[in-house]
């Protein structure tokens, strides 16, 4: 085989319940992850013979805001690659091309999306034959949202976010994505979740997942899941960027069964009833300022798998 092309899905957040900070500088999370038809594409081929002596991993990424995601060893998809050969104990070549739909820096976890997708590409690239838990393990070290893009469907990550539990959900959910101009840092929001939490004095609770939310997903109720959307990132990524709250209620006032802010922003999801629901909706969100274009996507959907 001299080129694997894998297709991987963007996330939504909903239910995002932060706990302190630990020592290590993550958050104890209840995180449920719910995967969602905005989908990246990783390409692993075979470099050509005459290309010799380059760098062992090269990547290129094409598509939706292309010129933010780095081009380097600091590419997330580059870091898994060489995670993974190194794992498998070789030392190993590859192309990755990334054609990107899913927002950089959006609060979709695209980063992770593209390291799953290096993972399984990979994987079957250079035949190692890894099953899906070991590329999880080497998924987890990269960043906190990569075993659920490998996993997809809709499950609760507990940890900070990693250990993941598959949960029972019937039905389809559709949904509208408002995509901001710019992406907001997750170490940033984080931060500023604990500033605002030290403001505000207390403690804060542990994490736990909430009932309503989980029984609205097994019955496939819209309404009911609408009204159990939470995360507790989200007075931070509002106090980062204050013209996201315009957003969120533009699709409340068009009449979306749920509004919040995706993970830790700046993207926007709102939850609809039905697919031409969502349309109607995306049409109404797109006029808020700080919205640069609204897309529809339903879920959940399977994680990253190969294409074709
Ligand atoms: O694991 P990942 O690289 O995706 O996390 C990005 C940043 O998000 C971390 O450096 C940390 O600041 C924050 N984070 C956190 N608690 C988590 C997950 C992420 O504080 N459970």
């Amino acid at each position: 085989m001299s080129a694997v092309t894998v297709r991987v899905p963007a996330k939504v957040n909903l239910q995002l319940a932060v706990g302190p900070l630990r020592e290590d500088g993550y958050h104890d999370l209840v995180n449920v992850f719910h995967a969602v038809s905005l989908f990246d594409e990783v390409t692993a081929s075979e470099p050509a013979d005459g290309d010799a002596g380059e760098a062992p991993l090269r990547v290129r990424v094409e598509g939706e805001s292309a010129g933010e995601v780095p081009a380097g060893d600091d590419n997330l998809a580059v870091r898994a690659a060489r995670a993974l050969a190194r794992w498998a104990g070789r030392s190993y070549r590859a192309d990755l091309l990334i054609r990107k739909s899913i927002p950089v820096a959006g609060g979709m976890a695209g980063g992770s999306a593209d390291a799953a997708a290096a993972l399984v590409a990979c994987n079957e690239l250079w035949g190692l034959g890894l099953p899906l838990g070991d590329l999880m393990e080497i998924g987890a070290d990269i960043g906190s949202d990569v075993p659920f893009a490998l996993l997809g469907g809709t499950a609760v990550g507990t940890g900070r976010g990693e250990r993941l539990t598959p949960l029972p959900t019937s039905g389809v959910f559709h949904w509208v994505f408002a995509l901001a101009g710019g992406g907001l840092s997750t170490p940033r929001v984080y931060g500023e979740c604990d500033r605002l939490r030290e403001e505000a004095g207390g403690p804060v609770p542990r994490p736990t997942a909430s009932d309503d939310l989980l029984a609205a997903l097994r019955k496939g109720d819209p309404h009911a899941l609408g009204r159990a959307l939470t995360n507790d990132l989200q007075p931070a990524a509002l106090e980062l960027r204050p013209a996201l709250a315009a957003t969120l209620d533009a699709g409340r006032v068009a009449g979306a069964l749920g509004a919040l802010v995706s993970g830790s922003g700046p993207t926007c999801a709102f939850l609809a009833e039905s697919a031409e629901h969502a349309a109607a909706l995306a049409k109404s969100i797109e006029v808020a300022d700080d919205c640069r274009s609204a897309v529809t996507a339903s879920g959940p959907v399977p994680g990253a798998s190969v294409a074709g």
